[in-house]
């Protein structure tokens, strides 16, 4: 999918949604497979006397529910932002107390995904806030994605595939090559709980944002993928170079993220700390290989069969 925060933070809108929409058709990136497109913070400005969360009017001055109508008339899926504490990280109204009437607002605007973020739950026990959201989610009458964004700082990977869709491992990604390295090694440690249903996040895509090489997001690109990762592309998709659409909409690249298998591939040989190959098992016994050189230097990096998983007379 497509997620505001890497790209607009605060600066969403009405507008930016329904072009974001129409660029991920234009683009090519919904038949490439992306389908959520996702308001991050900042939607949200107060409740009613009721309980009711209450959209920015400026900003969405037709409210939530056109909005989702208008995703989903372009054939795409809409998501949805909050947090489970009682602010958001910008200090927006949070989820805590209002989880059956949030759960069943978004239900009734269309929702189809829904982040919930960790700030302010000082005091507050992790798995029992989601679980809480998650069983509001399950009974308001929708089929609803919930990603958990508590940024790995309480071992959800021992309980958050019960729980959630997704989970972050790691804090926010920045627009770097260090802050990209830092969250796939995070990543990389929790593989065992990664399948069908249930996976680690480790943060949404920085390709095309300015940070990096075309390189380094092509590597970025390809990691995230060995990883079984979440690909929610976090660029401003109506301006995006060809170089950049070409690495977000690499077919071969996507297959081997969404291959049916479902397990996350791992670091499996390293020479140092920057030649490294990476693995993951694809369906059918097939395996996707990784080359992976992390240094600004040209490199030579070895990969034999059988260290890969495949036999040294496969094809
Ligand atoms: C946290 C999350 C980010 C983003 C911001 C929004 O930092 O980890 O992904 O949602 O909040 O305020």
């Amino acid at each position: 999918g497509w997620n505001s925060w890497n790209h607009f933070a605060c600066d969403v809108s009405d507008k930016l949604i329904r072009e974001t929409a129409d660029a991920m058709v234009a683009s090519g990136m919904r038949d490439a497979g992306y389908r959520y497109v996702v308001i991050d913070d900042c939607w949200q400005v107060a409740r009613r006397a009721d309980g009711t969360i209450v959209a920015d009017s400026v900003r969405f001055p037709a409210g939530i529910k056109p909005l989702a109508d208008y995703v989903h008339g372009r054939g795409l899926r809409f998501g949805i932002y909050t947090d489970a504490g009682t602010r958001t990280c910008q200090g927006r109204p949070g989820t805590l107390g209002h989880e059956v009437q949030d759960a069943r607002t978004y239900a009734a605007w269309g929702v189809d995904y829904v982040k919930e973020d960790w700030c302010n739950a000082t005091g507050l026990d992790a798995p029992t806030q989601y679980a809480r959201f998650r069983d509001a989610l399950a009974r308001s009458g929708r089929r609803i994605v919930l990603s958990i964004c508590e940024w790995g700082s309480n071992q959800p990977w021992e309980w958050a595939p019960r729980i959630g869709h997704l989970w972050r491992t790691t804090d926010d990604i920045e627009d770097t090559w260090p802050s990209m390295l830092g969250n796939l090694d995070q990543s990389a440690q929790h593989a065992g709980v990664a399948g069908p249903g249930g996976w680690n996040d480790p943060d949404m895509l920085e390709v095309g944002n300015g940070g990096m090489t075309a390189d380094e997001y092509r590597a970025h690109f390809s990691l995230w993928a060995i990883m079984a990762a979440p690909l929610i592309a976090g660029n401003d998709l109506r301006t995006m170079t060809a170089e950049t659409r070409g690495i977000l909409t690499n077919t071969e690249v996507i297959a081997v993220d969404q291959d049916s298998l479902g397990r996350q591939g791992m670091l499996i040989w390293a020479d140092g700390p920057e030649k490294q190959v990476w693995a993951k098992p694809l369906a059918g016994g097939a395996r996707a290989v990784a080359l992976f050189n992390r240094s600004d230097a040209p490199a030579k990096i070895p990969a034999w069969f059988s260290r890969t998983g495949l036999r040294s007379d496969s094809v």
